[in-house]
C-alpha cells in the first residue's frame, strides 16, 4: 500500500470531532500555544505525553529521542530547552523514561558500533561501571527497570546543569525538574521524587554514581492518593491496627 490516505482521513474525523466539542478550538491554537510544561521523552511509539498526560495539543511541549538522553552538546534538545524557558516560559521540565526501555536495554548490551551505541554511550558507560551492583539487583528485567530508573535521574541533572537551566535560576525564573517514568503495564507515571527547582537543590543531590546503591521508591498517582487519605487520618488513627486486622497474638488461656 503506497497510499498513506487513511491517515488523511483519521485526521479529517479527528479535526472535526475537535471542532464539534469545540468549535474555536483551532482558532485559539493557531494564535497561539502557551504550554506551562515541556516533556522530555524517549521516543517510543507507546508514549505519547498528551495522551499520558490528558492534555490537549497546546498544552506541553514535547521532545523526544531514544530513551530520552540529554547530550549537553545536542543542539536538538538545547535549541528546545531554550525556547521552553525563554520564549513559551515553561515552568516545569519533566524528564520521563519508562520501564522496559529498549534503548536502556541496548546500553547495557554487548554490541557496539551502531550510531545508537554513540547515543547511548554515557549510558552503558555508567551501566559498566556499575555492573557488579547492577548483577546483584535480580534478574535482567529487575536490572533493565532499575537503569530505566537512574537513567531518568542521570539526565535530569543533565538538564540542570545547562547553562541554560542555570542561567534561567540565576535570573530568579521559577523553574522546576521532575524525573518520572511510566509504566506501560499500567498506564501509570510514577514520580521518581528528584524534583528540582534551584542550583542549591541540585548541588544537594546526591551523584547519580550514589543512586545506584540507594533504592528508589517512584510513587504512582494511586499511591499518592492512597498516602494522602492516611495523612488525613492524622498520626493517632495509625498508632492502632485497623480494627478487621485479626490480632497475632495467641488468645489468653
Ligand atoms: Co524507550
Amino acid at each position: 500500500m503506497r497510499s498513506l490516505d487513511h491517515l488523511f482521513d483519521r485526521n479529517v474525523a479527528w479535526a472535526d470531532r475537535k471542532t464539534e466539542q469545540d468549535p474555536t478550538f483551532f482558532r485559539r491554537l493557531s494564535e497561539q500555544q502557551a504550554p506551562q510544561y515541556l516533556w522530555i521523552g524517549c521516543s517510543d511509539s507507546r508514549i505519547t505525553a498528551n495522551d499520558v498526560l490528558g492534555l490537549d495539543p497546546g498544552e506541553v511541549f514535547v521532545h523526544r529521542n531514544i530513551a530520552n538522553i540529554v547530550h549537553t552538546s545536542d543542539m536538538n534538545i538545547l535549541a528546545v530547552l531554550e525556547y521552553a524557558i525563554e520564549v513559551l516560559r515553561v515552568r516545569h521540565i519533566i524528564v520521563s523514561g519508562h520501564y522496559g526501555c529498549g534503548g536502556v536495554q541496548r546500553a547495557m548490551a554487548e554490541e557496539r558500533g551502531a550510531l545508537v551505541d554513540h547515543w547511548l554511550q554515557p549510558l552503558s558507560m555508567f551501566y559498566r561501571k556499575h555492573r557488579p551492583l547492577f548483577d546483584g539487583m535480580g534478574e535482567a528485567p529487575q536490572q533493565l527497570n532499575r537503569l530505566c530508573e537512574l537513567n531518568v535521574e542521570m539526565q535530569l541533572r543533565r538538564v540542570a546543569a545547562t547553562p541554560i537551566v542555570e542561567g534561567a535560576w540565576l535570573r530568579g525564573v521559577e523553574l522546576h525538574l521532575h524525573g518520572w517514568i511510566y509504566g506501560m503495564h499500567d498506564g501509570l507515571l510514577r514520580d521518581l521524587g528528584a524534583t528540582v527547582a534551584s542550583i542549591e537543590e541540585r548541588d544537594a543531590l546526591p551523584s547519580i554514581d550514589q543512586r545506584v546503591t540507594q533504592r528508589s521508591e517512584p510513587l504512582s498517582p494511586r499511591r499518592r492518593h492512597a498516602l494522602e487519605a492516611f495523612s488525613a487520618l492524622g498520626l493517632a488513627d495509625m498508632a492502632s491496627p485497623p480494627c478487621c486486622m485479626p490480632s497475632l497474638e495467641k488468645p489468653p488461656k
